[in-house]
């Protein structure tokens, strides 16, 4: 609750800013096309009556954001950014749901990736439910399944990549397989390979190795822990996913990775180098407040969102 009335407090702050700075005599036409802007960006749809007739609809975002259409559509980018596809099933799309209950919910952002949260099947549909076991969506077992991966001996090297891109935005793509290499853990050392299995900070096989793995029996899929033993994993020893987890969200490529979902959100781009400084503040904002929708109002409300 206290929480909740400090963020309430801060944007308000923020939006009295943007419209000091957009001050002056106002220009309807500059307005309109400020409340068309802000309605497809954050909702997909032409403004509502109120935002269009607003002198300067910058101040509107806060309730854009609590939008049944925003929510929907923000959920819906983030599935596509964390997917190469859409899932078989809905239930196989657990970010698209859980980003809607934490939307819905004003639940801080981490909430997706850690938080006590289980996506499941329930009576034929897709439900959140509170898992006191539950990691974000990242021990949901339609989720578990999908990114399990084809190796050899049951490491998830495709689950490892998927963790990492979604928390800070890696990307990486994946060798074509050259037909007689040797993809075994001793094959993926060559030089060709440990660049990104054994290398770097985000060696794949040393991250997957923290990770449960995978056992085929039949048709049926389930999960043996890990065995490797701790692991020195973004400067620190990390023994199994929440502690991976864990250390990516308080890392500061995660907050990074959040004012650049923002941008790419509201401009489809990343963010340009002369918005560094509002770049800083969206950075700043979300570590004090932890929702995406802070991050998200600082980019829509800065005076340059509607020049
Ligand atoms: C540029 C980075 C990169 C290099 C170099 C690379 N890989 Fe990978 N590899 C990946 C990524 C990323 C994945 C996860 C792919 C995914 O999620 O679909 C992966 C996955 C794999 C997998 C698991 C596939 C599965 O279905 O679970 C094997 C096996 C593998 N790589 C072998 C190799 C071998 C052998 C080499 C060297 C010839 C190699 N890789 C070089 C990035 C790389």
């Amino acid at each position: 609750m206290t929480r909740f009335l400090i963020a309430a407090t801060v944007v308000v702050a923020s939006l009295a800013q943007a419209q000091t700075a957009v001050g002056g005599p106002v220009d309807p036409q500059r307005a309109e096309r400020c409340a068309v802007r802000l309605g497809i960006a954050l909702t997909g749809k032409s403004p509502s009556a109120a935002v269009l007739s607003s002198a300067n609809p910058q101040m509107e975002v806060a309730a854009l954001l609590e939008s049944d259409a925003f929510i929907e559509r923000f959920a819906r980018f983030i599935n596509t950014t964390f997917n190469d596809t859409p899932g078989t099933a809905s239930v196989d799309d657990p970010a698209y749901h859980l980003t809607r209950h934490i939307l819905m919910n004003d639940k801080p952002w981490r909430d997706l990736f850690i938080g006590a949260y289980d996506v499941a099947v329930s009576n034929g549909q897709v439900v959140v439910r509170d898992d006191p076991n539950g990691l974000g969506f990242y021990r949901s077992k339609a989720w578990l399944e999908r990114y399990s991966g084809n190796e050899e001996s049951g490491i998830k090297l495709q689950t490892a990549y998927r963790i990492l891109n979604n928390t800070t935005g890696l990307k990486l793509t994946a060798a074509v397989q050259t037909p007689g290499a040797d993809f075994s853990a001793t094959g993926r050392q060559n030089a060709s390979c440990r660049g990104c299995h054994y290398d770097g900070w985000f060696a794949l096989d040393r991250v997957a190795s923290v990770l449960t793995k995978k056992v085929k029996t039949g048709e049926t899929i389930t999960f043996t822990a890990p065995t490797a033993g701790p692991q020195d994993l973004l400067g620190q020893s990390i023994s199994n996913d929440k502690e991976l987890m864990t250390a990516l969200v308080n890392s500061t490529s995660f907050d990074f990775r959040v004012c650049r979902l923002a941008f790419q959100f509201l401009y489809g781009r990343n963010e340009l180098s002369c918005e560094g400084p509002l770049f800083d503040r969206c950075v700043d904002t979300f570590r004090a407040e932890g929702t995406i929708q802070s991050a998200l109002a600082t980019v829509a409300t800065d005076p340059s969102y509607c020049q």
